[in-house]
């Protein structure tokens, strides 16, 4: 399995021949500006809020690609009125896509569009097949709730964590968070972006460390295998 690194929470992955493109908000990043966004292959959109730092690109890539946008209700409510295709979720539930099931689980977090329209409540997504289990937690602090994650579904291979602070939680919360989860290599997102959340890599990939867990930074358009 491919993925790769889109900056800031975006991501796309290659799951089972589909194109899979999480959060994405990458012409408005200055520091993505070498990924060319009408070019990405996309077969779903998966969103985990409406926040403009994730949603920056739907409308541009879903009208290229014909990718159907996962989110909540509400969200795919949003998209639907302006002629994109959806599949709704909420919380605790999952469905069986053509690249694995997914489970929509809780994230500790907000989710309002730039021009206000309500954007029902954050999520994340783990996703499941016969090779491969992973969590994308989108923007969220800590919670217990994650304890719920290995208690409900398969072993995770790897997970996609927050690790900015601020508006997330921070690199130390996200080691607990790993923990809780039950998984021992993160990927780390929503640092650097801005000012808020820069945080210095170094002292990040030492604290996963010394609990013998492996944090995995990507460069900007950087591919790995998993
Ligand atoms: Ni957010
Ligand atoms: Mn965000």
């Amino acid at each position: 399995m491919k993925i790769t690194y889109f900056g800031h929470a975006s991501f796309s992955l290659e799951l089972k021949r589909k194109h899979i493109i999480f959060d994405p908000f990458i012409s408005a990043n200055e520091l993505a500006k070498q990924v060319d966004v009408s070019k990405l292959k996309a077969d779903y959109i998966l969103l985990s809020h409406a926040h403009g730092d994730h949603v920056a690109d739907v409308d541009s890539i879903a009208q290229n690609t014909g990718a159907t946008i996962i989110s909540n209700a509400e969200i795919v409510g949003y998209y639907n009125q302006k002629g994109l295709k959806g599949h709704p979720m909420n919380h605790g539930g999952k469905w069986k896509f053509d690249f694995g099931i997914l489970k929509y689980v809780t994230a500790i977090h907000s989710s309002s569009f730039q021009d206000g329209t309500y954007g029902g409540n954050p999520g994340g997504f783990v996703i499941w097949n016969d090779e491969n289990c992973f969590y994308y937690a989108g923007d969220t602090a800590l919670t217990m709730d994650m304890k719920l994650i290995p208690m409900t579904c398969p072993n995770l291979d790897f997970a996609i964590l927050p690790i900015g602070d601020n508006y997330t939680m921070d690199y130390d919360d996200a080691c607990i968070a790993s923990d809780f989860i039950e998984c021992e290599k993160i990927i780390g997102c929503h640092y650097d972006t801005f000012g808020h959340i820069k945080i210095d890599q170094d002292a990040a990939k030492n604290a996963f460390a010394k609990r013998g867990k492996e944090l995995i930074l990507l460069s900007i358009g950087e591919s790995l295998d998993l």
